[in-house]
């Protein structure tokens, strides 16, 4: 079968699909014959058109009229009735929040909502992140082994989340139940059986999210991102609309923690995989910034992007029809040798490392990199003064199967707590 705009497909774009393990491993490696051969191909299996060099993606995250981000929260993979039939029993109705928003509603709401991200307004977070992983670094600090995903990686960037947003804290576990079915509902795919489960997840986690904006509302002096949501929707409800208002409230618990939490781990995975570079972070911490921009363009938690296109098209000389679905593959454009030197390589000396997608770029580009560039570099600025001797256990890492987020699901680490710097200077 030839691609929609009747051009043949290439046996290696036939056999592309990023639920299989390459993909899932190592997405930018995965794409490395992309970026060399064929840098823009229709996926049958996918039904995307996928792209996968820096300057064809850039191009696409610049032009966002004919390249509309309105399919960015679809799911990827449709439903089946069946779980259609669950989502409606629950009366899901996720809509546009920003991310999937087009013009010119997109940037009138981003320009009413952009109080919380001044440098000002997120320096005074600062404090309560460094108290939080201290806290749980207490807990673990003379264990002499640990997961840290599962004792600090989710827990504190989902509860700095809560309190950046002003959302009362919850059940952690269940939220983080919820993030998962959330994340497969949009980018996993999930089998027929599993389909059923993870839309009573999501339903589950929609009334959830309903409720919780219910009883924030009642609360109209509440500090925090949402409260400012729920005030501008009140002044101005044509620009911050109610179905925003609940959309929003269920994606952002997502997209302000799942990122962050799997951006961190996937940080210190790289990092603590060469103790050189490891040491030279905790013999001078300057460095740490610089470090932690270079983990996200090496292996960004966010991973591919999409976009659709509202008119015929060409990217990278194919063309594109009107309608035609696009999964920009960030994580390879992050690795083109056309815009990094050395791309594989782990330099946190990298003068242009800012460069990167993982971010996305443009009128959409992520409101919250700061938060979590913030809590990134706090977390290394704790475990390389306090746990300086840290080392990676032997493992196998495992991620959950999905298109866009991508991080360990575990990180098992080690230590000698008899050598800790705290015992020699209290
Ligand atoms: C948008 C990644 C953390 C809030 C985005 C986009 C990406 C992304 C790829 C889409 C950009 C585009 O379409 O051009 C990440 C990564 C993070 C992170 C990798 C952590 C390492 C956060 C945090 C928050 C947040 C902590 C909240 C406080 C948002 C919002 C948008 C967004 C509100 C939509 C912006 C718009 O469409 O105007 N993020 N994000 N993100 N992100 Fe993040």
């Amino acid at each position: 079968e030839p691609a929609p705009n009747g051009c043949p497909v290439s046996s290696q774009a036939a056999a592309f699909d990023p639920f299989d393990r390459p993909y899932q491993l190592d997405p930018a490696e995965a794409l490395r014959w992309s970026r060399d051969q064929e840098p823009v191909f229709w996926s049958p299996r996918l039904g995307y058109w996928v792209v996968s060099r820096y300057d064809d993606i850039k191009a696409i995250f610049r032009d966002n009229h004919t390249f509309s981000p309105s399919i960015a929260l679809e799911k990827i993979t449709p439903p089946s009735d069946e779980a259609l039939a669950v989502l409606k029993r629950y009366d899901y109705g996720m809509h546009r929040t920003l991310v999937n928003e087009d013009e010119p509603a997109h940037m009138a709401r981003r320009r009413e909502l952009l109080d919380a991200f001044t440098p000002e307004a997120l320096e005074a977070h600062a404090p309560m992140v460094r108290r939080l992983v201290r806290e749980r670094l207490d807990a673990i600090i003379d264990r002499g082994r640990a997961d840290l995903v599962a004792e600090l990686f989710w827990e504190v960037p989902l509860t700095v989340a809560l309190h950046f947003l002003g959302v009362p804290e919850e059940d952690m576990e269940q939220l983080r139940r919820f993030s998962v079915a959330h994340t497969l509902n949009t980018w996993g795919r999930p089998s027929p059986a599993q389909q059923v489960e993870v839309a009573e997840g999501v339903g589950r986690f929609w009334q959830y999210s309903g409720e919780v904006l219910r009883r924030m509302q009642a609360r109209p002096n509440g500090h925090g991102w949402m409260h400012d949501m729920i005030a501008k929707n009140r002044e101005k409800p044509d620009v911050v609309t109610d179905s925003y208002l609940h959309s929003m409230m269920m994606a952002i618990i997502v997209a302000a923690h799942e990122t962050t939490a799997l951006a961190t781990a996937n940080a210190f995975r790289q990092l603590l995989s060469r103790p050189a570079v490891w040491a030279e972070l905790c013999a001078n911490p300057a460095l740490i910034p610089a470090a932690a921009e270079e983990c996200l363009r090496h292996s960004g938690s966010v991973v591919a992007w999409r976009r659709i296109a509202t008119r015929e098209v060409a990217v990278g000389g194919v063309t594109i029809p009107e309608g035609g679905r696009i999964l920009m593959v960030t994580a390879s454009a992050n690795h083109d040798p056309r815009h990094f030197e050395n791309p594989d390589e782990l330099d946190i000396y990298r003068d242009n490392a800012v460069d990167h997608l993982t971010f996305g770029y443009g009128s959409h580009q992520c409101m919250g990199k700061n938060l979590g560039r913030l809590e990134m570099r706090i977390f290394l600025e704790e475990f390389t003064r306090r746990l300086p001797h840290l080392e990676l256990e032997e493992q196998t890492f495992t991620f959950l199967p999905n298109t866009s987020f991508r991080g360990p699901e575990a990180l098992r680490v080690r230590w000698d707590p008899a050598r800790n710097p705290e015992r020699r200077d209290p």
